[in-house]
């Protein structure tokens, strides 16, 4: 069984494997897959929606504004990309038009983030938007309601916040974002 199989895989194979996956239609689409990015040991991951087209272009998550804005909402914590802390995405491939990911492309996909989350075992776990949180989670959440709370995947603690893409399109938003991750630091330094 393919989920089965993933889950097996170390850091090399599973990057690999996603490369080469064409189990959704995103993998007709994309110019190359994005993986993720960062420090594989790190304590903080951060999971986003999926790539954009500055990202199918690079190879690596959030290098677009988005990713500007994330860079920046990271050193508002004392946190910078790639020290103490991995990013990936839900979907690794970009959906056509930077749509939301379907449901069915999402199942697709969850199989390798679970893997990179096993593999990374950080100490927390921040999903950026609704895609995320639902994939974590797996039951329908909105933001605005479910911020502010830990919840846990696997034992990790989990925070959920604004996709900076949307905070880019509501910058009313930045300050309860920036909020959301205090929180996060907070449920770290308390050891939770
Ligand atoms: N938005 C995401 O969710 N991920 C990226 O990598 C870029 C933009």
């Amino acid at each position: 069984m393919r989920a089965r199989r993933i889950a097996t895989l170390d850091w090399d194979a599973l990057e690999a494997d996603i490369h080469a996956c064409r189990q959704c239609v995103l993998g007709s689409g994309r110019t190359q897959a994005v993986p993720g990015v960062g420090d594989r040991e790190a304590r903080w991951m951060l999971v986003g929606e999926g790539p954009g087209k500055e990202e199918d272009r690079k190879g690596e998550p959030f290098v677009g504004q988005a990713g500007r804005l994330l860079d920046n909402m990271l050193g508002s914590i004392g946190l910078r990309r790639g020290e103490d802390v991995y990013i990936a995405n839900t979907v690794k491939c970009r959906p056509p038009h930077n749509r939301t990911p379907e449901a069915a492309e999402i199942g697709a996909c969850l199989p390798y983030l679970e893997r990179q989350i096993e593999l990374v075992r950080p100490q927390i776990l921040i999903a950026l938007g609704r895609p995320a949180a639902q994939a974590l989670l797996g039951r329908e959440i909105r933001i605005a309601a479910a911020r502010g709370q830990r919840f846990a995947y696997r034992g990790i603690s989990l925070v959920v916040t604004y996709h900076p893409a949307y905070l880019l399109r509501n910058p009313q938003d930045k300050a309860r974002a920036w909020e959301d991750l205090c929180f996060a630091r907070r449920l770290m330094a308390a050891g939770d």
